[in-house]
């Protein structure tokens, strides 16, 4: 199984369109320390047959442009994007399929919850309905990614709640706590490849690691994993926008609470930091808090990274 880290970025990305913050300038002035970074999003194979896209983001055109693996291999028209899988309805998540137009067929999966939310914007309505079947994934219940025409991938997927929140534009105030949010917001992903077994976990967003998420990560073989930002406050020490990470439905990566420690005797034997905001200093090949997050074993992802599996 080979996983292809398309975009490594929080919403927004590195460097975020009007942020104007020291790393933010770093990225845009070419600073090898500073890569830039598009948006949230992985593509992964068992090798034979397709690829799965794991969530859209509006970055997602220059993506496939970026890796030949994507590109159309053969006819005139074709891509070897076979599905789509969004994890939550967020904009950095869905709004590349917008992009995914041009009469192609595509399977796209989500939630039931956040297939309300496509079915209830006509814009998505580009994806023609007759070429891209929209699928429920039905939370603990693993199942085969299919193509649009019905060829499986050769994995299988299972889609399981993580403590998150609903997406921005869908806070209600009145709805009660979490403005409302509900376990299908949020979903994690476990990826098998069938042929060999090993499998994976991708939680771009996850807001917290009780115990029984710690426990379903456990000895995996890789996990990539929120890695929005480094404190809860730095949105608002930054003076970059009133919100901490919790407020975000995110955890940070510092601190007690934080998700190094929260990883930290798992035996995970591989774990990657993904979804990361343009203010969170482990995008700085040379800060201190990236050197912290290496040295307790993590890798910060970066576009273009090949993982296999
Ligand atoms: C998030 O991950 O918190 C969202 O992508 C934020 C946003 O919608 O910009
Ligand atoms: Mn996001
Ligand atoms: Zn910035």
């Amino acid at each position: 199984m080979k996983i292809l880290v398309l975009g490594s970025a929080a919403g927004g990305g590195f460097p975020q369109w009007n942020c104007n913050c020291p790393a933010c300038r770093r990225a845009r002035a070419g600073d090898p320390a500073a890569r830039p970074r598009t948006q949230s999003s992985i593509a992964v194979t068992a090798g034979e047959g397709g690829w799965l896209l794991l969530n859209a983001s509006p970055d997602l055109r220059g993506q496939i442009n970026a890796n030949p693996a994507l590109h159309p291999q053969s006819g005139l028209r074709s891509s070897p994007l076979d599905a789509v899988i969004s994890t939550n309805a967020d904009i950095d998540h869905v709004s590349g399929l917008l992009s995914l137009r041009e009469a192609q067929p595509l399977a796209v999966y989500a939630t039931p919850r956040v297939q309300r939310v496509l079915a209830g914007n006509s814009v998505f309505r580009v994806l023609d309905p007759a070429l891209v079947p929209r699928r429920e994934m039905v939370l603990d219940t693993p199942f085969r990614p299919r193509s649009a025409d019905g060829r499986e991938l050769g994995l299988t997927v299972e889609a399981f709640a993580v403590p998150g929140k609903v997406a921005l534009y869908l806070e209600d105030e009145a709805a009660g706590p979490n403005f409302g949010s509900v376990a299908e917001d949020t979903v994690a992903l476990k990826i098998t490849d069938d042929r060999s077994g090993t499998f994976f976990f991708y939680a771009p967003g996850c807001a917290a690691l009780p115990g029984w998420l710690a426990d379903r990560f456990r000895g995996a073989p890789l996990v990539l994993f929120d890695g929005t930002t480094w404190t809860d406050d730095e949105m608002p020490r930054l003076g970059a926008g009133a919100k901490t990470a919790a407020r975000m439905g995110h955890i940070s990566m510092s601190g007690p609470e934080g998700s190094i420690a929260a990883f930290a005797g798992l035996g995970v034997a591989r774990k990657c930091f993904i979804h990361i905001n343009n203010t969170n200093p482990v995008l700085l090949d040379d800060s201190a808090e990236r050197r912290e997050a290496e040295a307790a074993g993590w890798e910060i992802t970066f576009d273009g990274m090949e993982i296999v599996l």
